[in-house]
């Protein structure tokens, strides 16, 4: 049942403050600056006189109907949205972290700063670059700041004929929006029969007008880029960059690295691989990391350890300039260090193993009931088609998504990537229970029957929820927020 509005439990009296008696002297307002006659009330705001056990109940059962990882399994593919342990939680509300403020002297904010760079070696050798910037506060905003650096890298070399980025057609639609907002024009690479990059098309459109080529490795069908090294070594000789989204590093890290596959600039987020909370817009954090050649071109400041402790340095005259206020989002990167900390290499490099391991698990489990376009062994995500059911029953990926939130599951990544008609794509990761995967199955498979027997109930789906299914397209382009 949806819960009323808190001004609808309004009664006239009531209250859940106490203030105590007043001890300035009588008169004292009237030592008080005078406010302009605009800012002043012309009559008292209407606000909601409750109880404090009417706040209290209102915000818990609010709270119990909106659904996280805390609450039961979360399978968006292509956003790792993984258990965030409550040690790194509790660490990010030590008043020491919370309390700091970005313009205090740095020789007060040391530990803060150790953790930044620290944290940069870390992601440094995890995903095998130079170094980098925790800045950006989300992946596409690490999209941007690579492509900025990118751009800056052409226009110091007087190459403003490179004026091209390619981006496979399985790309997340953030990385064409990141290239156009940086001024590039997007050209589009197709994807052969197993759905990884053509190597044919690729190389047809290389020439010395691309700036660059945009990959995420595994790809969004959550398959490996076996010939990752002849596409860096193509992208290279004809003077090009690579840029890695790192959206899926959940599915290698500890056992391969960007750098070691030829990428020149990368993002990370934080907010997915380490397992830091998100969704519902944020905060999130996009680190971007690079090679050599671009480690001119990085946001400044840096920081640097010298001689006196932790500094920043903005002796940086290649340097794209800042891209986010202060020093990013810094309770984010004190979640994702606790986390690698806390996880050791093994610990990393277990997480992704059992990530592979369970998508295997759940694909292998659906495979006999579902259409799966491009089989075989995947890595940590995989993709399934409802084109048939569809065809058949008029169940479309969309009413199976909906019927699961009655399950008890938050609906997979629908429609994406595009090239899979009808697509549903799941991410286990490695926080899931054999049992959960089990159970997950299960309820997959016997929506698949109840959409044969009686489509006409799945197409009511969710029944569960306090407002029933919304026209999704009215509620993004007219979301009506107000009372
Ligand atoms: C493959 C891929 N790239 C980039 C992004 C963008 O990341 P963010 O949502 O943090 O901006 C996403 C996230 O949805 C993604 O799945």
């Amino acid at each position: 049942m949806s819960e009323p509005l808190l001004i609808d439990k309004s009664k006239k009296g009531r209250k859940a403050y106490c203030f105590p008696a007043l001890d300035l002297p009588r008169g004292f307002e009237q030592a008080l600056p005078e406010l302009p006659s605009q800012l002043l009330r012309i009559s008292s705001a209407r606000l909601p006189e409750v109880s404090e056990l009417d706040v209290v109940r209102h915000f818990t059962k609010l709270s119990t109907q909106s659904f996280g990882v805390d609450n039961g399994p979360y399978p968006l593919g292509s956003c790792t949205m993984k258990y965030n342990p409550k040690l790194s939680e509790q660490i990010a509300q030590f008043p020491s972290f919370t309390t700091i403020h970005p313009l205090q002297d740095l020789s007060t904010a040391q530990g803060c700063l150790s953790v930044m760079y620290n944290l940069l070696e870390d992601l440094s050798s995890i995903t095998g670059m130079s170094w980098g910037s925790l800045q950006p506060c989300a992946g596409a905003h690490g999209e941007y700041t690579g492509l900025k650096m990118i751009r800056a890298y052409f226009l110091k070399r007087g190459e403003r004929g490179r004026t091209k980025v390619l981006v496979p057609v399985s790309a997340h639609g953030t990385n064409p929006a990141s290239a156009a907002m940086n001024g590039f024009d997007v050209v589009t690479v197709a994807s052969n029969k197993e759905g990884r990059v053509d190597l044919a098309d690729l190389k047809s459109k290389l020439d010395d007008t691309v700036a660059a080529l945009m990959l995420t490795n595994p790809n969004t069908l959550g398959l490996f880029e076996k010939d990752i090294l002849e596409i860096a070594s193509s992208v290279h000789a004809c003077g090009g960059l690579l840029y890695y989204d790192g959206a899926n590093l959940n599915a290698i890290m500890g056992m391969a690295t960007p750098g070691d596959m030829g990428f020149d600039v990368l993002h990370l987020n934080l907010h997915k691989t380490f397992s830091t909370p998100h969704g519902g817009g944020g905060p999130g954090s996009g680190p971007v990391m690079v090679n050599d050649t671009l480690r001119p071109f990085l946001p400044k400041p840096d920081i640097e350890l010298t001689d006196g402790g932790y500094a920043y340095s903005w002796d940086r005259p290649d340097s794209i300039g800042k891209v986010s206020m202060f020093w990013g989002n810094f309770l984010v990167l004190l979640r994702a260090y606790v986390y690698i900390l806390r996880m050791g290499s093994e610990g990393i490099r277990a997480a992704s193993s059992h990530a592979v391991l369970n998508a295997n698990y759940l694909k292998k489990k659906l495979e006999k009931h579902f259409d799966i376009p491009y089989s075989g062994t995947c890595m940590h995500e995989f993709v399934i088609s409802c084109e048939k059911l569809k065809k058949e029953y008029g169940i479309t990926a969309q009413d199976i998504a909906k019927g699961l939130i009655d399950e008890g599951y938050h609906p997979p990544t629908m429609y994406f990537p595009t090239i899979v008609p009808e697509a549903l794509m799941f991410e286990p990761t490695e926080s899931e229970s054999i049992e959960t995967l089990d159970a997950f199955a299960e309820s997959l498979i016997g929506l698949l029957e109840r959409s044969k027997k009686d489509p006409a109930y799945l197409k009511g789906a969710p029944y569960t929820t306090p407002v029933g299914r919304l026209d999704e397209v009215r509620a993004v382009k007219e979301p009506d927020l107000h009372y």
